[in-house]
């Protein structure tokens, strides 16, 4: 397995969104080519292949990645699919990544090293292309902002923004969200975490996959510091009602509006906010509009 071990992290960091099969064929792949250097490096999966690569599988994936523990069992959140890189975001991964990305690592991420400074630390949870990302930030340029999205084009999407814009307040961690908050984000350290237009999971036997559950928003409020908001968004009604009713009864937190220059919606239950004229209007939140879609804002403070 030596030869394997140089490039387990780049290979990690592409498969990462795949699901389970196709992880297995990159890793049968990955297992051919370091045994035989000269073959063809994307040979198509094949069942032998499939059993070549499970020594592979057993020894790498479970030392590489964190154990799942029962507070924050490991399902996936996001779906598999991987999306067009475009050129310019395969030339902005190229280019800038280098300074704008972290890689996932056990052990506290340390936001003065990475940003030269002491200022409010906002976390964001699947920011797919960085549109607000990018907007928030440019606008807030005394806060530092910890990204983190699965899907590499979205990646490289932020990256052009950043350098397009010159932003000096992002660093991005291509990695699963909830894994970056249990291992990297030190407790009681963040001022917000954002969450907008999260994958619905329309079916039902799929929500199981919502982010909005109750051991993430546990863990979000272990995270934040005392008086540190979570702000969440979505077009979808039902999850809209389950954000409420699972933040609304969560341990640890109320629900926050004036401080950051909220309204109450109207026609909406008291779970809910206005939304932020600071928080700019993204893809998925402009298709649920044109779909006719209403909008909901939940913005939740940590209590105790
Ligand atoms: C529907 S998109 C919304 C993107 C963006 N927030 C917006 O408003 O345009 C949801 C994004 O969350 C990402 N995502 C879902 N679960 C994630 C996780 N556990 N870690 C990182 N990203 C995640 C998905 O890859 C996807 O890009």
């Amino acid at each position: 397995m030596k030869g394997i071990e140089p490039s387990y992290r780049a290979w990690e960091a592409s498969v990462l969104p795949l699901n389970y099969t196709r992880k297995v064929h990159c890793a049968a792949a990955l297992y051919l080519r370091a045994l035989a250097p000269n073959l063809d490096p994307h040979p198509r999966p094949s069942l032998a292949l499939y059993f070549a690569s499970l020594p592979l599988m057993q020894t790498t994936l479970p030392g590489s990645e964190p154990e799942p523990t029962n507070a924050h069992p490991l399902i996936r959140t996001y779906s598999g699919r991987r999306g067009h890189i475009t050129v310019g975001q395969r030339q902005a991964l190229q280019d800038l990544s280098g300074r704008f990305c972290v890689p996932f690592a056990q052990g506290s991420f340390d936001w003065p090293t990475h940003f030269g400074r002491s200022a409010p630390r906002v976390f964001e949870i699947g920011f797919g292309m960085g549109e607000t990302t990018a907007a928030i930030a440019a606008a807030n340029p005394q806060s530092d902002y910890l990204g983190c999205e699965v899907y590499p084009a979205g990646v490289g999407g932020l990256l052009v923004r950043i350098g397009q814009q010159q932003l000096t307040n992002i660093r991005i961690c291509h990695y699963d969200a909830v894994l970056v908050l249990t291992h990297m984000i030190a407790p009681d350290s963040l001022d917000a975490v954002h969450v907008y237009f999260p994958d619905p999971w329309r079916k039902k036997r799929h929500h199981k996959r919502r982010l909005i559950q109750p051991p993430l928003v546990e863990l979000v409020r272990s995270r934040l510091k005392p008086g540190g908001y979570l702000h969440c968004a979505t077009d979808w009604e039902d999850y809209a009602m389950q954000m409420a009713q699972v933040l609304g009864t969560a341990p640890g937190m109320r629900k926050r509006a004036d401080e950051i220059g909220l309204e109450p919606a109207a026609g909406a239950s008291n779970g809910f906010s206005a939304r932020p004229s600071w928080r700019p209007l993204t893809k998925f939140e402009a298709r649920g509009l044109r779909l006719g879609h209403q909008v909901w804002d939940l913005v939740y403070e940590r209590s105790a």
